[in-house]
Parts: structure tokens; sequence; C-alpha cells
């Protein structure tokens, strides 16, 4: 086995631990994926079991994108880094142990741009924030995060380099189209506001 392969393989797995769906099961016994947006992530989880069991999930979330890209670098070095990165994601998002109903990847890719570039982590997730204080769309400011990314990444992580550009880039095109049916809400201005019980 190569160690791309490996990295690849480990990384999945790791995003396969659905912090939202575990949490919902171990404490309200319901699968979040049955209420809210139907999303298995952070912001579903607050919304559907309040700011505890989100802000766990949030955290755990995170983590199992620094957890995936620390391994990838022990493993692989830089490569090993994004290569962790692009399958953690793919991981949460699209879970085997969950028939592949997962998350959004926004926690887990916060995590994972903070071991790739910091820098870029807090510029984008400083400019997310904001967007969710004025406008209490969290998909909103995840989305626009997201494709801040790959454009601040490329301008604040010098020398350039060409495979944290298509590494960030696959990043920012996960989020953004997890979000279609968010887009579609926001559009008719039936999103869930942050703060909005279901
Ligand atoms: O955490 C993902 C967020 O951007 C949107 O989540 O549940 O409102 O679709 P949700």
């Amino acid at each position: 086995l190569n160690k791309s392969f490996i990295v690849a393989l480990i990384s999945y797995f790791i995003g396969n631990f659905s912090s939202a769906y575990i949490l919902g099961k171990a404490f309200q016994k319901k699968d979040i994926r049955n209420y809210g947006s139907g999303n298995a992530g952070a912001t579903n989880a607050l919304r559907v079991f309040g700011k505890k069991l989100g802000g766990i999930t949030f955290i755990l979330d995170v983590l199992k994108g620094i957890i995936a890209v620390y391994i990838g670098e022990r493993i692989m070095g830089y490569n090993g880094k994004l290569i962790a990165s692009i399958f953690v994601v793919l991981g949460h998002d699209w879970p085997v142990f969950l028939k592949f109903k997962g998350g959004k990847g926004v926690a887990t890719s916060l995590g994972v741009i903070f071991l790739l570039h910091y820098p870029t982590a807090i510029i984008c997730t400083a400019i997310g924030i904001a967007i969710i204080i004025i406008t209490r769309y969290v998909s909103l400011g995840s989305i626009i995060a997201a494709g801040l990314v790959p454009i601040v990444g490329s301008i604040v992580n010098r020398p350039f380099n060409k495979n944290f550009f298509i590494t960030t880039f696959i990043l920012a095109i996960l989020v953004i189209s997890r979000h279609k049916d968010n887009i579609n809400r926001l559009v008719k201005g039936e999103e869930f506001k942050l703060g909005e019980k279901v």
C-alpha cells in the first residue's frame, strides 16, 4: 500500500466520526438527520439539541480536521497534510457508516485550514463570523468564508504553492456545493436564522 492511499484512508475514517450524529444519539436518542436542516453538523446540532451539544459538536468536528492533517503530515510530510485535508472532509460529508449522509464540512475544514496555514484560517474565519453576526445566517458566513480561503490563501501564503491552492480550491468547492439547499433557501428568504428554534 502506498503512503498517499494510507493517509487518504485514515483521514476518510477520521472524518466518518460524526459528532452531531453520535452526540444526538447518545444524549437525546435522536438521529440529527431527521431534524432541522437534516444536516449532521454543528449548526444543526445547536438548532436541534441546544448550545452545549452544538458547541461540543463544533469543537470535535474542528478537532477531526486537525487530527487528520497532523497524522497526514507525520506519515508523509506536506503532501500528506494536503491529502488528509481533502479526505477528512470527504469522510465527514459522505460517511460510509451513515449511508453517506453526513455534514457540510465547515467546522472540519476550519480545523484543516488552521493546520495548513493559520493566518488564512484566522482571516477567513473572522470574515465568516462577522457575516454570521450581521446576517444571522451561518450558511452565508460559511459559504463566503470558504470561497475566500483559496483567494486569501494564495495571497497570504507566500511563496505561491500550487498544491496548496488546488487543495484549498477543492475544499471551497466542497463546502459551497454542500450548501445547495441553503443557497436555495437564502434566495427565497427562507433560510433558518441563528438562534431560531425548530
Ligand atoms: O454548519 C453548516 C452550516 O453552514 C449550515 O448548516 O444546518 O443550517 O444547513 P445548516
